[in-house]
């Protein structure tokens, strides 16, 4: 292994009527950490895809150590010393950590690998970098972020001295975040090259020496850290000017709108998800619920409208039990709901545009008359919300399963405002969503939040949580631990999140 510079000249990758990757040109050096950053789709994982050898580039070329080389494929990569951490993780549930990291390899002396010696190995590995994890252990009963460290020390145990990590902070938790940085800084001291791929600002200004910004698969630049700024790597990510920090105007009212006392509800497989819990949202707040995917966050959600039983405890709204009504009686209570499953609860995939933004108010007045559908109403009514809530689609008749992300959710977001709830719960609005219409839609939920809507806001996005709410609700295992303001630091957050309760202030 000796990787001094790798660089990526010219490339270009077609797919069937995308040009993913558009010359692009990208290096990396040994002892530093290259921030490849970009949008959903911007190429980012294309690009890195041909570098490891799982996709050939239609044109360009790779150069190690300003030598060319050809990388037909994963183990080219790995014998030239190139590793990738994977968005998604590919090892074996039921083998344990050793087996996982001796898995194909070859010894060229013996026909049984020695896992032993894979295991002391991996030992030395571990606390080199500060990856603790225990090799005896079965990965499938190991947390995501040591899974993640079974990934790098797989890789390093190939010795890679360029290592490729592919988002690899979206499944972690902010603690989690912070001891993988660490590692990562340990591998560059010792003179390890890393390419971190991430969408997040914040993440990339703080472990990065350099940033590469890719856009619709064109570097938009290349540029120093320390050298900038979020609001400039967001403009060079979109375009344009992105607004990130949003002013708040008090408003004042004790006026109780949601209220959930001692709720308890189950998961899909019949287990305790909402464990009693109590929290209470105004008229005029946002409150945010932040925590570590999966831990009742979901369930919470479909308990509050009626889409999953409630087992005990009560969900009021404005005054009125709604707990185990229909969701056709609590959305006539006033309340809306933006759903995790945009795809598949939010809209329905082959109804148009129109059919979509009507769906849940075609049968009250002004729309409806009687059993008759109003069409020219309910069409006028469509453009005029396409227009106010800026869905980018071809016509009012397109399919909504052919928009982007953001426009499907900016369509959700017309259709369940448009209602003017007195309760919206919205579920990780902007989960997939590019950063401009990210910036749409916090700024219609600061609009709603004034016109004294109350607003449950469930983000597994912590930046997002901490730039809209007024107060900060942290879910772990079930249960609120802890309702805290939106100064409080994010280690603390973070904390909580990993299930500490919070520390009395
Ligand atoms: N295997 C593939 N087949 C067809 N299109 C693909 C494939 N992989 C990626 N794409 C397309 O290429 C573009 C870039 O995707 P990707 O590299 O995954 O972006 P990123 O990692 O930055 O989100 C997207 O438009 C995506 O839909
Ligand atoms: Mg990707």
């Amino acid at each position: 292994m000796n990787i001094q510079h790798v660089q990526l000249r010219n490339i270009t990758k077609r797919f069937p009527g995308v040009l993913a990757n558009d010359r692009v040109n990208f290096d990396v050096r040994a002892g530093e950490i290259h921030a490849l950053l970009g949008e959903n789709g911007a190429g980012k994982t294309t690009l890195m895809k041909i570098l490891y050898g799982l996709y050939q580039a239609d044109e360009g070329e790779i150069l190690i150590n300003d030598a060319p080389v050809r990388i037909k494929s994963p183990s080219d990569a790995m014998r030239q010393g190139i590793g990738m951490v994977h968005q998604h993780f590919q090892l074996v549930p039921p083998f344990t950590v050793t087996e996982n990291i001796a898995l194909g390899l070859r010894s060229a002396r013996e026909p049984m690998l020695d896992l032993d010696a894979v295991g002391k190995r991996l030992r030395e590995l571990a606390s080199r970098y500060g990856l603790h994890v225990d090799p005896h252990a079965l990965v499938w009963q190991l947390a995501v972020g040591q899974q993640q460290r079974v990934e790098i020390l797989k890789a390093l145990y190939r010795d890679a001295a360029l290592l490729i990590l592919d988002e690899p902070t979206a499944v972690l938790t902010p603690q989690e975040v912070k001891e993988l940085f660490v590692t990562l800084r340990r591998l560059t001291e010792t003179g390890h090259a890393l390419i971190f791929i991430s969408h997040k600002l914040h993440e990339v200004m703080q472990i990065s020496d350099r940033v590469t910004v890719l856009r619709d698969g064109r570097v938009v630049g290349t540029v120093a850290t320390k050298h900038t700024n979020t609001k400039e790597l967001a403009r060079m990510m979109v375009g344009r000017d992105v607004v990130t920090s949003w002013d708040k105007p008090p408003v004042k009212t004790d006026d109780q709108i949601l209220r959930i006392e001692k709720l308890s509800a189950l998961d899909d497989k019949g287990l305790p998800a909402v464990k009693n819990l109590s929290l209470d949202v105004r008229a005029g707040e946002i409150v945010g619920i932040a925590g570590v995917s999966g831990n009742g966050q979901r369930e919470l959600a479909e308990t509050l409208v009626g889409l999953r039983r409630a087992e005990s405890g009560v969900v009021s709204v404005a005054g009125r039990d709604l707990t185990n009504h229909d969701p056709a009686d609590i959305i006539a209570a006033g309340v809306a709901f933006i759903p995790e499953e945009r795809m598949t609860m939010g809209v329905i995939r082959d109804f148009t545009v129109q059919e979509n933004l009507i769906l849940e108010t075609h049968a009250q007045p002004p729309l409806a008359r009687k059993a008759l559908f109003d069409f020219d109403k309910i069409a006028a009514h469509a453009s005029q919300l396409v227009r106010e809530y800026d869905v980018r689609t071809p016509t009012l008749d397109t399919p909504v399963k052919s928009l982007s992300g953001g426009n499907i959710q900016k369509l959700i977001l017309a259709r369940e405002l448009s209602r003017a709830p007195r309760l919206l719960i919205a579920a990780q609005p902007t989960r997939g969503v590019d950063i401009g219409a990210t910036e749409y839609i916090h700024k219609r939920l600061i609009e709603q939040r004034a016109q004294g809507t109350a607003i449950l806001l469930i983000s597994e996005d912590l930046d997002e949580v901490l730039a809209l709410a007024d107060r900060i609700a942290v879910m772990y295992e079930g249960e609120i631990v802890g309702v805290v303001p939106p100064n409080t630091p994010v280690d603390q957050l973070g904390l909580m999140m990993a299930g500490a309760k919070r520390v009395s202030s």
